[in-house]
């Protein structure tokens, strides 16, 4: 006899039923079900991966490189730099993998909530199998570049009360900005692999629209927070937008490649401070319109947005 069966029915939680979203999130919904007609891409279909994963070309921008322009870096030479670059890729990519796992799992308990009625519910849905095709394709990469299956080293676990779900799409948002300016910066530079090229562009495509209704989202949600909601949500936001650049950066491909304190190294390297500045930049910025961020300092201290004095550099 199944297990559930023997559970007597008034046991059984009754949640309070489906809600339709607003109807600016339903119009959104609706531009973002139509654009995704128009551009969903088979990683399977639209990457070149007869071509070998190899040492040929950097896999990311040296600039973009966590160790670039530091002690270690300049003790490499070329051909390791670039073997660097492919391990960095990968252990990026299993970050990407990592990270969109944990909101397929965000949006799928949000769609328990949502009517199926409401265009969001049929949104949705869309943006899980883009994730899940995503993953397919990052984890292809990785199975293909010959390095160790890296994986960040913990869960990113956040509850589903109203603030927490509002903390839940503002994370989506700062893996989908950090993910997407290395994308772009790859995408469109013809040093890096062709291969890592195509697998950025098509990533760069797809995330537009999770980007977009991760910030209608959250435009939308924000101000039906009470006061106590948000200040839950300006004590956590910061701490939480950390922990997912401390993720980004897996110490596993330093110890692997024998760098030692590379971790350590990188994490002080002033270039890789500067691209986590600005990597999430246009996360800051749209934080600080909302009244997300109403005090810069927690931001500062914790390398995410850059001292006002540094400003004009
Ligand atoms: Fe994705
Ligand atoms: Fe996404």
């Amino acid at each position: 006899m199944p297990i559930a069966s023997t559970v007597p029915r008034s046991t059984i939680p009754r949640s309070s039923g489906p809600r339709s979203t607003s109807p600016s999130s339903a119009a959104r919904a609706e531009q973002l079900i139509a654009a995704s007609q128009r551009h969903t891409h088979d990683p399977f279909q639209e990457i070149e991966w007869d071509i070998p994963i190899d040492d040929s070309a950097y896999h990311l921008p040296p600039e973009m490189l966590a160790l670039y322009a530091t002690a270690p870096w300049e003790q490499m030479t070329e051909t390791e730099r670039i073997a660097y670059s492919r391990h960095e890729t990968a252990a990026m990519f299993a970050a990407g993998i990592w990270f969109e796992n944990a909101l397929m799992q965000i949006v799928l308990r949000h769609l328990t909530e949502i009517d199926v009625t409401d265009p969001t519910h049929r949104y949705l849905l869309i943006e899980v199998a883009d994730e899940c095709r995503h993953s397919a394709m990052f984890g292809e990469y990785i199975r293909r570049a010959g390095t160790p299956s890296y994986r960040p080293d913990r869960p990113v676990i956040i509850d589903d009360t109203h603030s927490g779900r509002l903390l839940s799409y503002l994370l989506i948002l700062a893996i989908e900005e950090l993910l997407d300016f290395a994308n772009r910066a790859a995408m469109r530079d013809d040093r890096v692999h062709l291969v890592a090229r195509q697998i950025s562009r098509l990533h760069v495509l797809e995330e537009a629209r999770h980007v977009s209704f991760a910030k209608s989202y959250l435009a939308e949600t924000w101000p039906t927070l009470d006061d106590e909601e948000r200040q839950t949500v300006r004590g956590a936001a910061a701490v939480l937008v950390a922990d997912v650049v401390s993720l980004s950066l897996n110490p596993d491909v330093f110890t692997h490649l024998g760098i030692d304190n590379g971790a350590e190294i990188a994490l002080s390297n002033p270039h890789h401070r500067a691209n986590v500045v600005n990597g999430l930049a246009k996360l800051t910025t749209f934080l600080t319109e909302l009244g997300v961020i109403d005090d810069a300092e927690p931001w500062i201290e914790l390398g995410l947005i850059r001292p006002l004095a540094d400003e004009g550099r």
